[in-house]
């Protein structure tokens, strides 16, 4: 049997996806009695042909969609026919649910592009096609649906078939196979239609059982990232992970990437003993010999096709978060076994969903695509997307909340940033810190503008000279008059200003002072930037904490009484957000405290 074939179903609401699949899973028999009977009591409730079964009902994990008459979700159903078996993702066909149609397509080997035969192509299905190309899928398969509405007429099958290969192929997509079909009747479908004497190729189903699901392994270099080092004893040691490429066999040589280093697999383990092979898809743990040192997160490639290592790369974005993405803000990446930091460096464009145009940029919204610069904060091994879904797809998580923010693809490595290497130098940090008889420190005062940052931050910086720290104070209003000059107060602005201010306090640490930050910097997920730039013990996050109403009333710089007139916008606390810190290392309540106990309660924290 030919392998699983994954296909993602795409269309606007009621083009008839669902119905596809139900007729389809009807066909074939797929269907039990039961099943049966509660489509039928659903179909009197909630469906939409009269009474009479609606085989939209079908498909599983609709519970919301019967409710609301809309799919929400990616619902995944799998199915045989005696030729083949097949996963079908259902991709919701509402404008704003595009992030599911994406992780449909992160997966699929197919597309199935349902088209209304009455409305033709709409701008969602070029949408939907450019995510689809996008995302890696290979196979386009265009149903023009509902074609017993049209009374099967051959020219309007002709011209949406011609307009959409129009669109297909400037997306760059080739492959494209059209089919005349009735999704209720199941004609050209699952069998013959008799009124369609001019179309004489295969039935849908039929074309989805002889596609190829992949290209044959044999064509590619092997590649496996190594989940896990597997040790349980002194005299064995396993590479634990699931071959995206290629085959491999015991003798063959491999190099490990990124380091480079060479040797030869000694065996394949899986649970019931070893193997002579192993192909694309299969779980094992291999070998090597000699032992070398493999981490997890290293892929074990093909000797003579290393893989490139990487920390800078041009990509394409498609952005899923319901906050904009903000360029130099730090998010979460994972791309095969890794997860690490990374930002968005440079927008390059934004891509128009619907019609592939490039647009000027600042920032992508949701359901956006973008051409962006991506930085990690550690090289990663990697292929280009268009080699590798594996090695090539990446997400972004929010560090926050921890949700998907963006799915992206890898287009290149930029070669002038990965050129740039770290140097090592003799006398480290911590020589430096020594010689000034102290630890060094980066003490991050965040708070509302008013709130007695800045007088803290001095009294605490006089009191430490005072015992002959070595100190170093950097101040918002102070930054901002140099380094910073270029950066205004919008949230943009805002998270370059600390991750700028973050990136010299790390060097002034690394300097060997104690270094006091006194910025609003408003949001968590800068301050948390900030501190993974540091060690566990060198970093405390400081919340100099007072109302917005005691600040506007101090109002020492007539800052918010100008914002309240409208004279300044942005104005934090204002018309500007502020996120509390969630776990601040200190707090300081100015409202209560004076200054010099608030001096006296950060010098006891830090000893
Ligand atoms: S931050 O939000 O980017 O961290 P930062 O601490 O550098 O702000 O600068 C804040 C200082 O800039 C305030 O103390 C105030 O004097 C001044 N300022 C001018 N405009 C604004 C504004 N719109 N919002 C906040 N502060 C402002």
């Amino acid at each position: 049997m030919a392998p699983t074939l994954r296909v993602v179903l795409c269309g606007s609401v009621d083009d008839g996806k669902s119905t596809l699949i139900g007729r389809i899973l009807y066909d074939c028999r797929q269907v039990s009695a039961d099943q049966m009977q509660r489509i039928e009591e659903d179909s009197r409730r909630y469906g939409t042909q009269g009474g009479a079964p609606d085989l939209a009902l079908l498909m599983d994990g609709l519970q919301d969609e019967r409710r609301q008459g809309i799919t929400i979700d990616v619902a995944y159903r799998g199915f045989r026919t005696p030729r083949r078996r097949f996963i079908v993702a259902d991709a919701p066909g509402h404008e704003q649910y595009t992030r599911n149609m994406a992780t449909g397509a992160s997966t699929a080997d197919a597309a199935v592009v349902m088209v209304d035969a009455r409305k033709g192509i709409l701008p969602q299905t070029a949408r939907h096609t450019r995510i689809v190309a996008m995302f890696g899928v290979r196979h386009i398969v265009l149903a023009v649906n509902k074609m017993d509405l049209v009374a099967w007429d051959r020219g309007t099958f002709a011209s949406i078939d011609a307009a959409y290969r129009t669109v297909a192929e400037e997306i760059g997509l080739a492959r494209v196979a059209s089919f005349p079909v009735s999704a209720l009747s199941g004609d050209n479908v699952t069998r013959r239609c008799a009124h369609t004497p001019w179309y004489r190729g295969p039935g849908l189903l039929a074309h989805l059982e002889g596609l190829e699901a992949e290209p044959p392994a044999a064509r590619q270099p092997f590649r496996m990232p190594v989940q896990y080092v597997n040790r349980p004893n002194p005299d064995f040691r396993g590479y634990c992970g699931r071959i995206v490429a290629g085959d491999v066999s015991p003798g063959d040589p491999v190099r490990v990437s990124p380091a480079g280093t060479a040797a030869e697999i000694e065996s394949i383990v899986v649970w019931q003993g070893t193997r002579d092979s192993a192909t694309r898809g299969d779980s094992v743990t291999l070998t090597l010999k000699p032992d070398v040192a493999v981490s997890r997160g290293d892929v074990i490639v093909a000797a003579q096709d290393p893989l490139e290592a990487a920390d800078q790369y041009r990509a394409r974005l498609l952005w899923m978060g319901d906050e904009p993405l903000t360029v130099g803000r730090p998010y979460r990446l994972k791309l095969h076994t890794h997860e690490v930091g990374a930002t968005v460096t440079r927008i390059r464009h934004r891509v128009d969903i619907d019609d592939g145009s490039e647009l000027a940029a600042v920032q992508l919204e949701l359901n956006d695509l973008g051409v962006i610069n991506l930085a990690t904060n550690r090289p990663i091994p990697f292929a280009p997307f268009d080699e590798s879904r594996e090695l090539g797809g990446f997400i972004l998580i929010d560090r926050a909340t921890n949700a998907t923010v963006g799915a992206g693809t890898i287009t290149y490595s930029l070669m002038r940033a990965a050129n740039v290497k770290w140097q090592d130098f003799d006398i480290t940090a911590e020589v430096r810190a020594d010689l000034k008889r102290q630890r060094a420190r980066c003490l991050w005062l965040t708070g509302l503008s008013a709130s007695g940052k800045s007088t803290v931050a001095n009294l605490l910086e006089r009191h430490l000279v005072s015992e002959s720290r070595h100190t170093y104070l950097l101040d918002g209003d102070n930054v901002r008059h140099g380094l910073n000059r270029d950066l205004g107060f919008t949230e943009a602005d805002r998270v370059e200003n600390i991750r700028r201010v973050a990136e010299v306090a790390r060097l002034m640490v690394d300097a060997g002072l104690i270094v006091i930050v006194s910025f609003i910097s408003p949001f968590q997920s800068e301050r948390d930037f900030a501190r993974s730039l540091f060690d566990k013990d060198e970093f405390m996050e400081i919340f100099v904490d007072a109302s917005v109403e005691t600040c506007a009333r101090r109002d020492p710089k007539g800052l918010y009484a100008k914002a309240k007139r409208g004279e300044i916008r942005n104005f934090t606390g204002v018309d500007s957000p502020y996120e509390r810190p969630e776990r601040p290392d200190l707090r300081l309540d100015t409202e209560k405290l004076s200054p010099e106990e608030c001096v006296e309660l950060v010098i006891e924290t830090l000893v």
